[in-house]
């Protein structure tokens, strides 16, 4: 390694593992640079390479997300791997995924990973994560009016949580020494079936949820036709195979050993998400987000102010776009590190009257990219906890990026200090 301070590159860097990373070595102090085609700290394109030397440039340990839904990627990624590396990349921890020395021919995971194993100047750690967890609150297997579709033949999978595959990550980056050439079985701590995941995301929402063990064939036709890639239907078949065929992933110590903590359960997870399975039902009147975001209220002005006319909306809600994505890099425990479209975000806020009254926002500075329709908000609230009574004084960085008049990234930072003295200091560790 070199003298000059670590600097960690993140491909992937909006995504689930990526952005949780980000926030993680944020917080540990690391110099981190976020990397995808929108929305993060540096553009990065796996299919323009004229991107990826700026990428590199100062950094000396990187987070190596493949390109996703993608199956043969060997010889860019072996291209960018002799970039980095003149660059001055010096380790190099790789997301790949449960089994990959047992991929099917034809999906380069066992290639990328046998690449890393041979290169001299670099060290690397290999991630390989069961399923992830979120794949239940995002588009991969999203529960539909209250069904989870997807094919498992009744067998079980060791569930991961994104964020304990970041932690991991984290550890790995921060002290590349300690995990050089090691490889980690991430899962959760249960097998579980499909159907059990039902029952814990219908206790967790206190709605009924239904699995639906679909046909194999489908199941993959029905993604294929949602969108997904013709060549990504290999890796589809190999993934869902390996759960019918009993093969899916089994708990492992891995992230306990690395991180001292075991990982989280199911059941946490859900409890921390069940906001994402809340119907999008709007409310017929006067929606509970009003006080606090409505055409009146302090916050909303005060970011209407700061992104001015580059927006177009009544109220704050109003202000974003349907598939925005929001980040909260620095937040307050419990709060989720990413979620994704408007209606998440309602849902999300729904109950902000309840524990929070704003009664003013100040001391707005705004910092505009036009080049890149960036704004960088800094600002200040004030108000009152409604639990404690408490006076609650924040402030806030948001990084907003603006895409045809809607806000389309959000990328928050608070004072979780502030939060705690108005609400009251969270017990023990998390
Ligand atoms: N889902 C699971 O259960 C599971 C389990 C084990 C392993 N994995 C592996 O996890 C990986 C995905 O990681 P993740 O879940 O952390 O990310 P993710 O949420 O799938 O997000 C993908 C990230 O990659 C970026 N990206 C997409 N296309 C790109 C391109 N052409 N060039 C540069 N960046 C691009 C995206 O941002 P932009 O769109 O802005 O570029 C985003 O930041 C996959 O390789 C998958 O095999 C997934």
């Amino acid at each position: 390694m070199s003298n000059e301070a670590p600097t960690a590159l993140i491909l992937g860097g909006t995504g689930r593992t990526g952005s949780l990373l980000a926030g993680r070595l944020a917080r540990a102090g690391m110099a981190t640079r976020t990397a995808s085609r929108r929305g993060a700290d540096v553009r990065f394109d796996w299919d323009v390479p004229a991107t990826h030397p700026d990428a590199l440039a100062g950094v000396d340990r990187l987070y190596l997300v493949t390109p996703v839904l993608r199956v043969s990627y060997a010889d860019q990624v072996a291209r960018f791997l002799d970039v980095a590396e003149t660059a001055g990349v010096r380790h190099v921890t790789l997301l790949s995924t449960h089994n990959a020395d047992r991929a099917p021919r034809g999906i380069d995971l066992a290639a990328v990973e046998a690449d890393l194993a041979a290169r001299q100047a670099l060290t690397h750690t290999v991630l390989r994560p069961a399923w992830v967890m979120q794949n239940f609150t995002d588009d991969h297997l999203p529960v539909i009016d209250g069904v989870i579709t997807a094919p498992s033949g009744g067998h079980t999978e060791a569930f991961v949580d994104a964020d304990d595959i970041a932690a991991v990550a984290a550890r790995t980056l921060l002290d590349p020494g300690a995990h050089a050439g090691a490889r980690y079985t991430l899962t959760g701590p249960q097998a579980l079936t499909f159907r059990a995941v039902a029952d814990i995301i219908a206790t967790a929402t206190g709605r009924p949820v239904r699995y639906n063990d679909v046909d194999q064939n489908a199941w993959i036709d029905g993604a294929l036709a949602a969108g997904v890639p013709a060549d990504y239907a290999v890796m589809l078949r190999w993934l869902t195979g390996e759960v019918i065929a009993g093969n899916g992933s089994k708990p492992t110590d891995d992230i306990e050993r690395v991180t001292g903590r075991p990982p989280t359960t199911f059941h946490e997870f859900a409890q921390r998400n069940a906001q994402a399975w809340t119907p999008a039902s709007a409310p017929a009147s006067a929606p509970a987000w009003t006080p606090a975001f409505g055409a009146n209220s302090p916050f909303f002005r005060i970011i209407k102010e700061g992104l001015g006319d580059l927006v177009d909306g009544a109220d704050y809600f109003d202000l974003l776009a349907e598939d925005v994505v929001f980040e909260y890099v620095i937040s307050v425990p419990g709060y989720p590190r990413r979620v994704e479209g408007r209606q998440h975000i309602v849902n999300l806020y729904s109950g902000y009257g309840d524990y929070m009254q704003l009664h003013s926002a100040d001391n707005l500075r705004v910092h505009r990219d036009p080049r890149t329709s960036v704004v960088v908000l800094e600002y200040e609230v004030h108000g009152t906890s409604v639990q404690t009574g408490r006076p609650y004084d924040n402030r806030f960085v948001s990084v907003v990026t603006v895409k045809d008049r809607k806000v389309a990234h959000w990328r928050d930072y608070l004072d979780p200090v502030a939060v705690f003295d108005a609400s009251g200091w969270p017990q023990g560790p998390r």
